[in-house]
């Protein structure tokens, strides 16, 4: 039998009386079965096991006891905090869980209500424009064909006839792609796709080829360093200037209606001879320079009083063109002509500034949606 403990000193740590703990804890637990929401449960965990709360001051007490006393009050404040824990564990998800059925009640959508609120998409009058081109040709039998973006300098200018020196290579004009030597440029018009038709196809060729093309144009209401072309390319036996001017007087009709012909000016492109601008009559005026302004003749905006409009260019397809793709320049002729489609566009809706087109508005683009 052992003697009475002498060494023990039942010190006092109020903190630690039995009562005290206990009163903690369940001060701990009915808050915790009081709080409703997980805001409040939050606050209630910062009061209850934070740093500062009555049972976490307890523990820090522990030490204060005699070694003997130490071990069976770290079991009771342990057993006190463990069922704080728990009890905020099991408050938490019931909550949790609550908040995500109410959640699910109030953001509930009634996914089968009509409603008028999605609009319809439009197509971009650039796409719809460059199709309505296209039906024209194919109307009349001729091919679309289409060329990529990135092109081969041999076939955006040599193929072209348009010689190593030709003012339209140098760096105001192109986007050269890097390294500069490799010889890849941005296509700077569509008429590289002439050259790949004529590489690829054997005569009789008729196509057409709407695209995008670049040059390093300052970006205004009448530029753009991106903006859309349309090559025409006719590879036929007798081919001349004729059946260029009957094609490009349909393809006028076609697009700004009847009575709206075409002239051509004498001009200079490397890869036609002889070459032409092809202008337009004035759709507004119709060729007379002067519209009616309420008090009396004014002269035409649309043309500036000239009568025509200026639309594109055009020309016979020069014999050098021809035997750089592989065509037999003594069997067979051609004609070629290239428009800005923006362009033809801004006329046929009367648009004033290009950069309407690209900016994706789609408050402009919808105006066009209805047109087939
Ligand atoms: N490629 C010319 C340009 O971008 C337009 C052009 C002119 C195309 C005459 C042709 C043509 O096919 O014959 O300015």
């Amino acid at each position: 039998m052992s003697g009475p403990n002498t060494d023990y000193d039942p010190v006092e740590v109020t903190p630690l009386k039995s009562e005290e703990v206990e009163s903690a804890r369940d001060d701990a637990l009915a808050a915790i079965a009081d709080a409703t929401d997980l805001e409040t449960l939050k606050q209630v965990r910062i009061d209850h096991t934070g740093d500062r709360s009555p049972l976490a001051l307890a523990n820090r007490e522990i030490g204060a006891l005699p070694p003997q006393a130490r071990k069976e009050a770290g079991q009771r404040i342990g057993k006190a905090r463990g069922a704080v824990n728990q009890a905020l564990a099991a408050r938490t998800s019931v909550l949790e869980a609550e908040h995500e059925e109410r959640m699910l009640v109030e953001e509930t959508v009634d996914v089968t209500l009509p409603t008028d609120r999605v609009p319809p998409g439009a197509r971009h009058p650039i796409t719809t424009g460059s199709e309505l081109i296209a039906d024209i040709f194919v109307a009349m039998g001729w091919e679309v064909a289409e060329g990529p973006v990135i092109e081969a300098e041999w076939l955006n200018f040599d193929a072209l006839n348009l010689g190593p020196d030709h003012p339209a290579r140098t760096m105001q004009d192109t986007f050269w792609t890097d390294p500069q030597d490799n010889g890849i440029v941005l296509r700077t018009h569509t008429s590289p796709v002439q050259a790949r038709t004529m590489l690829t196809r054997t005569p009789p060729i008729y196509v057409v080829c709407p695209g995008r093309v670049f040059r390093t144009d300052e970006y205004d209401a009448t530029h753009s360093p991106v903006f859309h072309q349309v090559e025409g390319l006719a590879i036929d036996e007798g081919i001349s200037m004729a059946h260029l001017k009957g094609t490009l007087d349909h393809f006028a009709t076609a697009m700004f209606g009847e009575g709206i012909t075409t002239r051509f000016r004498p001009s200079y492109f490397p890869f036609t001879e002889p070459s032409a601008e092809v202008d337009l009559v004035c759709f507004v005026c119709r060729g007379a320079t002067v519209v009616d302004g309420g008090d009396g003749p004014v002269a035409c905006r649309t043309c500036r009083g000239e009568g025509w409009i200026e639309w594109g260019g055009c020309g016979v397809v020069n014999p050098r063109v021809l035997r750089a793709c592989g065509v037999d320049s003594d069997r067979y002729s051609g004609f070629a002509f290239g428009m800005g489609i923006d362009r033809t566009l801004m006329f046929r809706h009367g648009l004033e500034d290009l950069r309407d087109l690209f900016e994706g508005d789609v408050r402009f683009t919808t105006a066009f949606g209805t047109e087939i």
